[in-house]
C-alpha cells in the first residue's frame, strides 16, 4: 500500500483525525501531533503553503501491521523473514512526477522544538548507490539552511561508507509507503539494500529518475553531496533530550519531483513513530538471537525505554540458565541495548506492570542480575560517556527459579473468575 493509499484507508475507517483549522509549521503542528501522539493526523490547511501534511502515520505496531496486512503478533516473524529474503524488484516507472522548483521554502517543513537548530526534515529517507554494493535507503535528519540546501546528520554507517567511496549524488524519498518505511530503519550488511527488503514485505513501485532508482514516494529529490560541511543541531532526538551541534555534510538539492497533489510526511522526533520506527526493526533481531541459546517466544522493545534502549523477552525456560543466557544474547541482537529483563510464557510483555510483576515476584538481584561495566553503548543516551559512548549495561532474570515449584510462582484466579458475566450484577 503506497503512502496515499494507507492516508485514504485510515480516512474510510474513521481512523485519521482531520485537522481543518490554518495551522502552522513553527511549533503549532508539532505541538498538535505531541498532544495527539499515536493518532493518525491530517493538517488540511498549512498556513505557509498549500501541500497537506500527514502526521503520525506509522505511530503505532497496530498501524504498521494494518498497512502491512499482517496481524500484530506476526511482525517479528515478518519483519526477520523479509530481511533474510530480500525481493529483487523490476522498474516500472508506472508513477508519475512532475518538477517543480527546488524551493525547500516551498514545502511545509516542520520546526519541531524551541532549541532545534532550525527547520528540519525528519521523516525523509536518503536513497544511495554504490557501485559494488548496490542502492543503500536510509533516514538522515536535515536541517534547513538554506533555500535549498540541508545540514544532514549522517552516522558512520553505509550512507557515510557510500559517500567515502566517492557517491556523489543521492535521491531524497519524502512520504513513502509502509514497507519502504520500515526497512530503511532496518541495519541490513552493507551490500544488502533495503529496498529489496521492502519488496519482500509487499511488492512496491520503482522509478528511475535522474538515473537514480527509487521507491513510489509523494516527492522525491535529487540532491548533490556537497564538498562542504554546516553546523546541524541542536535536535530534540529520540530520547526526547537534545542532540549537540555537529558539523555535518551539505547536500545541495538540485530539483524537486512531486506526485500529483503531494502530501508531506512530518514525523515527530522523540514521538512514537520515531520510538516504533527506531525499535521495530531490532526486536526480529534480538529474537533471532535469543531463539539461538533457548526457545524465545516474543521479544519487546519499550516504548518508555525510547523503544531503543529497553528489552522484554519472553521465553520458555527449559534449564535453569536459559534466563542468563538469554540475557547475553539479547545485548548481543542489539548492541544499542542498556537494560534487558527475561520473562516466562505467562507474563504480558505488552502490560509494563505485569512485566514489574514478574521483577517483584520471581527475582532476586544476588542469583539473576547480570550487570556488565564499561560496554559501548547508545549516543542516543544522555547519561552514557559523551565522548565514549562508555556505559554500564543491566540484565534481569525475571524467570521463574529453577528447583522451585511454579504453583509458588502463580497469579492465582478466582473460580469462575474468567467466565463470570458481571453485567448481570450491575444495575
Ligand atoms: C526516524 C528515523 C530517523 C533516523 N535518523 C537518522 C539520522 O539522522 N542519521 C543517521 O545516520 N541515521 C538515522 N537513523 C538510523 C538509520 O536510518 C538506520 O540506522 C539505518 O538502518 C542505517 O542504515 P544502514 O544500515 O544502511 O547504514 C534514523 C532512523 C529512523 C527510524
Amino acid at each position: 500500500m503506497n503512502f496515499r493509499e494507507f492516508v485514504k484507508k485510515l480516512e474510510k475507517e474513521g481512523k485519521l483525525v482531520k485537522i481543518k483549522d490554518k495551522v502552522s509549521v513553527k511549533y503549532e503542528i508539532a505541538s498538535i501531533m505531541k498532544k495527539l501522539d499515536g493518532k493518525p493526523l491530517l493538517f488540511e490547511n498549512v498556513k505557509e503553503c498549500n501541500i497537506p501534511v500527514v502526521a503520525n502515520l506509522y505511530s503505532t505496531i497496530d498501524l504498521f501491521a494494518e498497512s502491512l496486512n499482517i496481524d500484530k503478533k506476526d511482525m517479528i516473524k515478518t519483519l526477520a523473514a523479509a530481511t533474510s529474503k530480500p525481493k529483487k524488484f523490476k522498474i516500472s516507472n508506472k508513477v508519475k512526477y512532475k518538477e517543480v522548483a527546488a524551493d525547500l521554502t516551498k514545502l511545509p517543513i516542520l520546526t519541531h522544538y524551541g532549541v532545534d537548530g532550525g527547520p528540519y526534515m525528519s521523516s525523509v529517507i536518503v536513497v544511495a548507490k554504490d557501485k559494488e554494493y548496490g542502492i543503500n535507503s536510509s533516514y538522515h535528519r536535515m536541517m534547513v539552511i538554506g533555500k535549498n540546501k540541508v545540514a544532514v546528520r549522517i552516522l558512520p554507517r553505509h550512507l557515510n561508507e557510500f559517500i567515502k567511496r566517492g557517491c556523489k549524488e543521492v535521491a531524497i524519498c519524502v512520504g513513502n509507503s509502509s514497507q519502504v518505511a520500515i526497512a530503511s530503519a532496518i541495519s541490513a550488511d552493507i551490500g544488502v539494500s533495503e529496498l529489496e527488503i521492502a519488496n519482500a514485505l509487499l511488492p512496491t513501485e520503482f522509478n528511475e529518475i535522474d538515473g537514480h532508482v527509487v521507491p513510489e514516494s509523494e516527492m522525491i529529490m535529487i540532491a548533490k553531496v556537497l564538498d562542504e560541511q554546516h553546523d546541524e543541531g541542536p535536535f530534540i532526538d529520540l530520547t526526547e533530550t537534545y542532540d549537540i551541534v555537529r558539523k555535518q555534510p551539505v547536500f545541495e538539492i538540485k530539483k524537486i519531483y512531486i506526485k500529483t497533489d503531494p502530501m508531506y510526511h512530518a514525523l515527530l522526533p522523540g514521538g512514537l513513530e520515531h520510538k516504533t520506527l527506531m525499535g521495530l526493526p531490532r526486536e526480529p533481531t534480538i529474537f533471532n538471537e535469543v531463539n539461538k541459546v533457548c526457545k524465545c517466544k516474543n521479544v519487546l522493545i519499550t516504548p518508555g525505554g525510547c523503544s531503543w534502549l529497553h528489552a522484554v523477552v519472553q521465553i520458555e525456560k527449559k534449564k535453569s540458565d536459559d534466563g542468563m543466557k538469554a540475557i547475553e544474547a539479547a545485548f548481543n541482537g542489539h548492541k544499542s541495548l542498556k537494560h534487558v529483563v527475561i520473562v516466562d510464557e505467562d507474563i504480558n510483555i505488552y502490560d509494563i506492570n505485569d512485566v514489574e510483576w514478574a521483577i517483584a515476584t520471581r527475582f532476586q538481584a544476588s542469583r539473576s542480575l547480570v550487570l556488565k561495566e564499561k560496554q559501548t553503548g547508545s549516543s542516543l543516551d544522555p547519561s552514557s560517556n559523551p565522548d565514549t559512548r562508555e556505559t554500564t549495561k543491566v540484565g534481569i532474570d525475571a524467570t521463574i527459579p529453577s528447583g522451585h515449584s511454579k504453583e509458588d510462582f502463580k497469579k492465582n484466579k478466582v473460580p469462575g473468575e474468567d467466565k463470570v458475566n458481571v453485567k448481570k450484577y450491575i444495575k
